[in-house]
């Protein structure tokens, strides 16, 4: 027999988020309450093979997210709601292999796996164990009745007026020993407030037939569970509080903690500056050095040592070498590369291209689909023409380049090594390597064509 398996219990409606989204899909920073819940299980060392997540309401959306995310975590339906009883029942085949089964809700993302570890741990010392806090504000949350040698739990509904007034409550974490289990899971009854089959009265009826129930306290901060938005906020505040605080024990200066978000999957390096109002989402890793100027949003991006983000950058899925600088005010995505000392810089976009190393985009130019090689300058208002209407075109641009500005590259186009092409120049053609590229009409001018246009007036008739 194998000895010990999680159950995820995440079938339930979430009525009290009144959102579309199911409960456990609903995002604390980036990411659903439900991968903190996995990813806590995981890191306290559970195999995916020996996890479960109970999906219902909402089944489809959840259990496709579940598949993505933890292929190999079992996915058990329960098809009607009928109460966290009814939901550790319908996994039974599940766990009845097993000799110790943790139960735990699918609300909590903000356990930590030391605190798992330690249900873990106590499994097989009495026949259910289960953690418990001391809230704040106890509202309704399930009840913990001590006496002396056990534990049981009264749900806020049910609870007496003097049992509402108890403020160590039920954390939803539950350690049972199987064979004790199977021996009352049948007996608990929906005779309640809710009309709802409840796991919270597996103790007492463990307790009734002589089994032994108890309970250890955590935490507060660690077992909140999510069941409105404001818990959502409230939830969400404090994780990101927490990220921060761990980077900035690693190192990284956070100048205003109040108005930065970084999501769990980031990773930062000592020595990195963070400015106001910056946010930092997926998975990204920002090397030594980096700063992050204001306003910057920077998504599922590499930053090497010493780039410079200076303000009001958008990234995402990009990669910024050593010494890269980017900004103020430019939007870089789809798989670019800014290779060591390249520069995007105002109202520049980069899409699914790769700027060589010390290249430099300056200002208002758009390159999309283009390889650069290594110092190349582009004028200002330089455009890649990458799409006909039909298909997305490449350019390529050699070593040494010089872009006259405001110079349109007609993809797929190439200009060779050490080219320049004329300012306004709509570029149709191969350049040559070392050549000069022009595109461009020539001037003509009219003389004395003002004087002959009866609108204009002399310099000092405009003074007027
Ligand atoms: C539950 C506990 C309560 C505890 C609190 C801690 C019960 C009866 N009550 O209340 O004592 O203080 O958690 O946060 O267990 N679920 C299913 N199927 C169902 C019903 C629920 O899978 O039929 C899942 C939900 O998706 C959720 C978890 O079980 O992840 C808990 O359900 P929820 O409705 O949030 O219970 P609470 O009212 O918070
Ligand atoms: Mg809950």
């Amino acid at each position: 027999m194998k000895n010990l398996c999680v159950l995820v219990m995440a079938a339930g409606k979430g009525t009290r988020m009144k959102s579309a989204t199911p409960k456990v899909l609903q995002p604390v920073l980036d990411r659903p309450i439900i991968d903190y819940v996995m990813g806590n299980a995981i890191s306290a060392g559970i195999n995916q093979e020996d996890l479960a997540v109970l999906v219902g309401s909402g089944g489809e959306e959840v259990e496709a997210h579940i598949k993505e995310k933890f292929p190999n975590v079992k996915i058990l339906w329960q098809h009607e709601q009928l109460g966290t009883g009814h939901a550790v029942k319908t996994a039974r085949d599940f766990w009845s292999e097993y000799e110790n089964l943790i139960v735990l809700n699918g609300d909590l993302p903000m356990m930590k796996p030391e605190s798992l570890q330690k249900l873990i741990s106590s499994a097989g010392q009495n026949d259910c164990t289960v953690i418990t806090f001391e809230a704040e504000n106890p509202g309704a949350y399930g009840r913990i009745i001590r006496s002396k040698n056990s534990v049981s739990i009264v749900e806020y509904k049910d609870a007496s007026p003097e049992q509402r007034e108890i403020r160590e409550v039920n954390a939803g974490c539950y350690a049972f020993k199987v064979k004790s289990l199977l021996r009352i899971i049948d007996s608990i009854t929906n005779n309640n407030a809710q009309k709802e089959y409840y796991i919270t009265d597996a103790l007492s009826l463990m307790n009734e037939s002589g089994m032994t129930t108890g309970a250890f306290i955590m935490p507060e901060s660690e077992m909140q569970g999510v069941n409105t938005q404001e818990e959502l906020a409230n939830v969400s505040r404090e994780m990101r509080r927490e990220i921060l605080t761990h980077w900035m024990k690693e190192g990284v200066r956070i100048v205003d903690p109040d108005t930065v978000y970084i999501g769990a999957d980031v990773v930062l390096s000592h020595d990195v500056t963070i400015m106001p109002n910056v946010q930092i989402w997926g998975r990204c890793v920002i090397g030594e050095g980096s700063y992050i100027g204001s306003g910057s949003i920077i998504t599922s991006s590499i930053l090497g040592e010493n780039v410079i983000v200076t303000a009001y950058a958008v990234i995402e899925n990009s990669i910024l070498s050593n010494n890269a600088k980017a900004g103020p005010f430019c939007y870089i995505r789809d798989h670019t590369v800014l290779e060591e000392r390249a520069f995007a810089g105002k109202f520049v976009e980069l899409k699914n291209s790769r700027i060589g190393e010390g290249s430099k985009v300056p200002h208002l130019s758009y390159m999309g689909d283009a390889t650069l090689g290594h110092d190349v300058n582009i004028g200002a208002g330089s455009i890649t023409c990458n799409y006909d209407g039909v298909n997305k075109n490449k350019t390529h641009i050699g070593n040494n380049c010089f872009i006259g500005s405001n110079t349109m590259f007609v993809a797929p186009v190439e200009v060779g090594e050490g080219s320049t092409t004329a300012a306004g120049s709509v570029i149709t053609q191969r350049v040559p390597e070392n050549s000069l590229g022009v595109g461009r009409a020539r001037q003509t001018n009219i003389a004395d064509w003002s004087l002959r246009n009866h609108h204009h007036k002399t310099t000092t008739e405009g003074d007027k």
